[in-house]
């Protein structure tokens, strides 16, 4: 990627992220990332998104678009986001998203893209059937990211190479435009318990909305009983929990559990196992059931009562739309300046 020293980005400090309504909300959704945005809004500006513009590069009933794009903005404000707080809105509701994308697509290099292996999972076989949003899809994302000028982005380790794309897209344009600085170097927050959470069948696959599997998952709508079924069903190994992290190594499965322990106790894994260690999964599991129905519980709760008003939900989103657009228009008229549009005074 291209050769990058830090930009004397001078602006302030701020919090961008979002969510695709493209299926239902799991538990590696919630501990990657609305836990996050939740405990960040009381440190910086934030603003978070349904990224609608980012579900449809795959197709999506339009009749289940807008309830998937309400329950997403349940899920945040369920996790603790605050809407007077926290800017909420949906992606499409600020055209300057799109409109930054489509600059950004010139500036970003085919070669980044053709790098992307989202794109390589999600396009399979057939990529010449993808669509062509598929394929830019990074670059709409570094358009989300730069139109607030976003410094930092809370995200799952999945997103991690869509954040360096963002960094080279910000890096070129400052450099071709002779804006050193106009656009920040955003910093990924990735880190910490929770950035990437595996399957309950498999530990060696992520947690996804896709996998066939429901048992595969736990969904923020699950019932209590269903939350402790799946853990109850979660696939492990006979052994007893051991004392370090490293003799977990080779067990991809007992590390997840453990693992989503930590991350829904505010706890490290280490101090998980010194808890645990010696102890089997038949009893290890009981207690993470307890754990997950006592933490999730509420938040699926909150969510039913939430959805049950759509029309305080879109108050909420049409609010939020109107606050980011106030923030977006300004950026977009300074690059539309940069790149010689004449338009750009015309607003
Ligand atoms: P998506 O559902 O793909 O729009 O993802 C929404 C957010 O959840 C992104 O920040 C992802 O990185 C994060 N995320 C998705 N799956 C997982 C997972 N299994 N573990 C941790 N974070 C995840
Ligand atoms: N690509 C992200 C995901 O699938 C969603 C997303 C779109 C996003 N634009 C973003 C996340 C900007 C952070 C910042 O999870």
């Amino acid at each position: 990627m291209t050769d990058q020293t830090p930009a004397p980005y001078a602006g302030p400090k701020r919090v961008l992220s979002g969510v695709q309504p493209s299926g239902a909300l799991h538990l590696g959704n919630y501990l990657g990332a609305l836990v996050k945005f939740a405990r960040l809004q009381h440190e910086m500006k934030t603003l978070i998104f349904v990224a609608d513009l980012h579900a449809i590069t795959v197709f999506q009933d339009p009749a289940l678009l807008a309830a998937q794009t309400r329950e997403i903005a349940a899920a945040y404000i369920a996790s603790g986001l605050d809407p007077k707080v926290a800017t909420i809105f949906p992606q499409s509701a600020v055209p300057e998203h799109a409109e930054l994308a489509w600059i950004f697509n010139c500036v970003a290099r085919l070669g980044w893209l053709d790098r992307m292996t989202q794109f390589k999972e999600k396009s399979g076989k057939h990529k010449e059937r993808a669509s062509v949003g598929l394929y830019t899809y990074p670059v709409l994302q570094a358009a989300d990211i730069l139109i607030y000028k976003a410094t930092h982005v809370p995200v799952g380790e999945d997103q991690k190479q869509h954040l360096e794309l963002t960094r080279d897209v910000a890096g070129k344009f400052n450099h071709d435009f002779g804006a050193p600085g106009f656009f920040p170097l955003t910093d990924p927050l990735i880190e910490g318990p929770g950035a990437r959470i595996m399957s309950l069948r498999d530990g060696s696959a992520k947690m996804s909305k896709s996998d066939p599997s429901d048992l595969s998952r736990i969904n923020l709508l699950d019932d209590e009983e269903a939350i402790a079924n799946k853990i109850r069903k979660a696939r492990t190994d006979p052994e007893p929990l051991p004392e370090t992290l490293d003799e977990l190594k080779e067990r991809p499965e007992a590390r997840n559990l453990v693992g989503i322990y930590a991350a829904l106790d505010g706890r490290t894994d280490v101090q998980v196992l010194a808890e645990f260690a010696g102890q089997g999964f038949g009893a290890f599991k009981p207690k993470l059931a307890d754990l997950a129905v006592a933490k999730l519980g509420p938040v699926g709760a909150e969510m039913r009562r939430l959805m049950a008003d759509p029309a305080e939900l879109d108050r909420i989103l049409k609010a939020g739309g109107e606050h980011a657009r106030a923030i977006a228009a300004p950026t977009l008229r300074e690059v539309k300046e940069k790149v010689g549009f004449i338009s750009a005074g015309w607003l």
